[in-house]
């Protein structure tokens, strides 16, 4: 914990510095380090600006606005470990799509060009480390003296509190709900804003965009849509259900999602790939698949439980497994789990098109630099850690009807391998 709280944010400007700075090359990095020792480290940081800050509030202000105000279905979350059942708005998809519009208008209209953005991209990156740095110790404290909700508490460490969060679903009064601003709203939308600036800022530079950026920024945005086509059942994920609002989670979406799932793109501003149509066509079809399995494995689990296993999966009944479990306040309560379809393969299945997407969003990058590589292998760290708590956390939820699940399908999450 304590290495991720201090490596992250320093990560976070080398990866910006190498991209736009070291022509994307760790061994130009690594060299103006050899030369100028830490202190060069001193002179790389941006400092944040007004504009940075200017950029950022406007943003968030923006969004927040959007979540708040815009109209959306009143959608039940999961029963949470306490026993309560959070409710949300779900208007994600409206948000996204505003946000879109109103930004490209904003540049078509002369109003604002997001190659800015692009320019002062040190700068932001730097504000959100310090800023999403002071917001968390505002959750901690909030998390110690008025929480939203009896899914709180404390461990008792310090270090813990402040990594791995006090409250499951902070809210500001009844409505406004932390942890979708932070992931959604802020994390995942910014993703998408900022695939769009780099794209806007390669055709500003060159006048064109070359194929590899479109297919990189394609895939990217229909891989954001899906997400907020679906942010309803994301509410039901291990993010929003299960994690705690902290450093790991709103940090993380705040900073590492803005800064380092946006890489690949980044990368491409300044190295303009020429696929050629086959070889481009090929990616986005491959990377689309991808995320439309990706999709579907979602979708099947949380269809199956929606009609509480009455549904069709792959064209037949489903294969289930009715698991009970204790909720902290001493309830008996039961949940099924799926044994069929995506969920039969192994048990994290859905994991593996979601790495080999990330990795076609970053094929037309090309092979001559490493570092636009970097989401795909941190990616696939995390998940593979992910699949190992969560496996970890169902196992003392579920207790032996856990151990039946992982008879049946015996793999984590490559089917036949691990
Ligand atoms: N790009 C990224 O950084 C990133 C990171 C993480 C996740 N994701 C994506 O987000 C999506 C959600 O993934 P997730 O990691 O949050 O996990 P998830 O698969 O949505 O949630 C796992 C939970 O599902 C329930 N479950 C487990 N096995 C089941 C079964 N056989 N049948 C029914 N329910 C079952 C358990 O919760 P209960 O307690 O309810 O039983 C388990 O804790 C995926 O598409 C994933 O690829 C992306």
């Amino acid at each position: 914990m304590l290495s991720l709280l201090t490596l992250c944010p320093p990560f976070v400007i080398l990866l910006w510095y190498t991209m736009v700075h070291a022509d994307g090359s760790v061994y130009q990095t690594w060299d103006y380090f050899m030369q100028h020792g830490l202190q060069g480290f001193n002179n790389i940081w941006p400092k944040p600006t007004a504009v940075a800050w200017k950029i950022i509030a406007c943003f968030a202000a923006f969004e927040a606005v959007l979540q708040l105000f815009l109209p959306g279905k009143r959608v039940e979350g999961p029963i949470s470990p306490a026993g309560n059942r959070p409710v949300y708005k779900a208007n994600g998809l409206a948000a996204y799509a505003v946000t879109l519009i109103t930004y490209l208008s904003l540049w078509w209209f002369g109003i604002f060009n997001p190659a800015i953005v692009y320019d002062h991209l040190g700068e932001i990156f730097s504000a959100l480390i310090f800023g999403s740095f002071v917001f968390c110790i505002f959750l901690y404290i909030k998390g110690h003296l008025v929480p939203s909700s009896t899914d709180s508490g404390s461990s008792g460490n310090i270090i813990i509190d402040f990594y791995w969060g006090m409250e499951l679903y902070p809210r500001i009064g009844k409505n406004f709900d932390i942890k979708v601003f932070t992931n959604c709203r802020f994390g995942m939308m910014s993703w998408a804003v900022l695939a769009v600036t780099y794209c806007i800022k390669q055709y500003e530079e060159n006048g064109k965009v070359a194929d590899s950026m479109l297919v990189n920024t394609t895939l990217m945005l229909v891989y954001v849509t899906k997400f907020f086509w679906w942010e309803a059942g994301y509410w039901n994920t291990m993010d929003i259900a299960h994690d705690r609002a902290g450093f790991y989670i709103c940090w993380g979406c705040l900073v590492w999602v803005p800064s380092v799932y946006t890489s690949p793109g980044l990368y491409l501003v300044n190295h303009p790939v020429n696929l050629g149509i086959q070889l481009a066509l090929f990616i986005l079809v491959a990377g689309i698949v991808c995320i439309y399995v990706n999709y579907d494995c979602d979708r099947q689990r949380q269809e199956f439980r929606r009609t509480n296993g009455k549904c069709l999966i792959w064209g037949k009944a489903p294969s289930k497994i009715v698991a009970s479990y204790t909720t902290t306040n001493g309830e008996t309560k039961s949940s099924l789990l799926l044994t069929s379809g995506w969920w039969g393969l192994s048990r994290h299945f859905h994991y593996v098109p979601e790495i080999l997407a990330a990795f076609c969003w970053t094929l037309p990058a090309l092979f001559n630099h490493f570092l636009p590589y970097f989401y795909v292998v941190f990616l696939t760290i995390l998940l593979f850690d992910r699949a190992k708590r969560d496996d970890d956390r169902c196992r003392s939820k579920y207790g032996k009807y856990w151990k039946l699940y992982c008879d049946k399908v015996p793999y984590r999450i490559v089917p036949g391998i691990y």
